[in-house]
């Protein structure tokens, strides 16, 4: 069978790392769209997830919405006239994901969806936009908990909807030891479990101005009081960061340093007493690690991850996210809501069928 599969943005570099393992008994091609291109953002996790060079670079790189969904979607497009393939998989709900499933569908190709049926009520977030329009494109709906199926069912999409598990806690799973190995603690003079870990990338906190400031100020709080922070920064928050001023002011409390592997990233949150986020892939890697989290959300696609009290939603009031920062405490309950070997899964239902 002929794959072809899109990547482009930092966790689809992940995502895919895991699953294309799978597959490799069958003739897959692999398009990076070119969303993110940094070498801390892009490079670092083809070299240390062994992912093979991609077949197609598009190099589209970063514009607006329009712009980079439409360049994306001439590549695909592009490609997939070239390569007919059989099937063509996308992972998640960025614009690379968007743009490969209306490509593909418009060509009529096969398409699967990995991280199917995911829901926020907010229609304006990019991100919702993409899943919705994904879904609704996919042949293949692969849901990484119920919670996406029964989102699917109030959809009326039945068809083609399997509950796979989810493909990061796969990646997890089998990076965790080899993560272990990183000397950053070290390197950044911390100790296990004694410092918070601190990541911000949603446009809803990044690009609306007060958000930003009011979460910048409770983390200037926090580390005012002698809490060890670290933040690994985005290079779209490094931006707003130098643009507000603020870069000064924070980098005097807190240790900000550049966006890591993934390795690297998961003994940073293996070992956090907490970690305050806005990321969705973060949501859930702390609830497989029992890493209490504190989200810079008035909503997740992970509700999960909140039914067990691992995860409390605080938006972006200041006063709220330095509270929970000293206080939260989860329950130690565990209902394992990602399960185990959702790669094995899919590929298994991509071959039966
Ligand atoms: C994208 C996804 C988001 C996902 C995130 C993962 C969309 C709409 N958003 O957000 O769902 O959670 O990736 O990290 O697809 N930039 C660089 N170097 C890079 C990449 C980006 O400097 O290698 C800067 C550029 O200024 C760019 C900005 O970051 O304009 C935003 O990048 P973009 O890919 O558009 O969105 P993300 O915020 O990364
Ligand atoms: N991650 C990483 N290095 C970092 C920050 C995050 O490797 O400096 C990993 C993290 O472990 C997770 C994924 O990137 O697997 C999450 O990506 P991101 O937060 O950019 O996107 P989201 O999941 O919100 O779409």
């Amino acid at each position: 069978m002929k794959i072809v599969s899109v990547v482009g943005a930092r966790p689809q570099f992940i995502k895919h790392a895991a699953l294309s393992k799978k597959l490799k008994l069958h003739n897959s091609i692999l398009i990076h769209t070119g969303q993110h291109y940094d070498d801390y953002m892009s490079k670092i996790f083809f070299n240390e997830l062994k992912i093979p060079f991609p077949d197609y670079s598009l190099n589209v790189g970063s514009g607006t919405h329009a712009y980079q969904t439409a360049e994306i979607m001439k590549g695909v497009e592009e490609v997939l006239v070239n390569e007919n393939p059989d099937l063509v998989i996308v992972y998640g709900d960025t614009n690379s994901t968007l743009a490969s499933a209306l490509a593909a569908v418009k060509l009529r190709k096969k398409m699967a969806h990995v991280e199917a049926g995911l829901r926020m009520s907010d229609k304006k977030i990019p991100e919702e936009v993409n899943r919705v329009i994904t879904d609704y494109c996919s042949d293949y709906l692969f849901c990484p908990t119920l919670t996406a199926v029964e989102n699917l069912k109030r959809e009326n999409i039945t068809r083609g909807v399997f509950l796979t598990g989810d493909v990061m806690a796969d990646a997890l799973t089998e990076a965790k030891s080899i993560a272990e190995k990183s000397g950053i603690l070290d390197d950044l003079g911390l100790t296990s479990k004694n410092y918070l870990l601190f990541t911000l990338h949603r446009v809803s906190n990044t690009d609306i101005v007060d958000n930003f400031i009011s979460i910048i100020d409770a983390i200037i709080k926090i580390g005012e009081s002698g809490e060890n922070i670290v933040f690994p920064v985005h290079p779209r928050t490094r931006k707003v960061l130098r643009e507000t001023g603020l870069s000064e002011r924070l980098e005097k409390v807190i240790k900000v340093i550049d966006p890591v592997g993934y390795f690297t990233f998961l003994k940073l949150l293996n070992h956090a007493s907490k970690v305050l986020t806005d990321s969705g892939g973060i949501q859930k890697e702390s609830y497989i690690l029992k890493v209490p989290c504190i989200t810079l959300m008035n909503e997740t696609p992970w509700p999960e991850t909140v039914n067990d009290g691992w995860n409390v939603l605080v938006g972006t009031d200041t006063n709220l996210i330095i509270s929970c920062a000293f206080n939260f405490s989860p329950e130690n309950k565990y209902s394992n809501y990602f399960y185990q070997g959702a790669c094995d899964t899919i590929v298994s239902i991509i071959e039966s069928r």
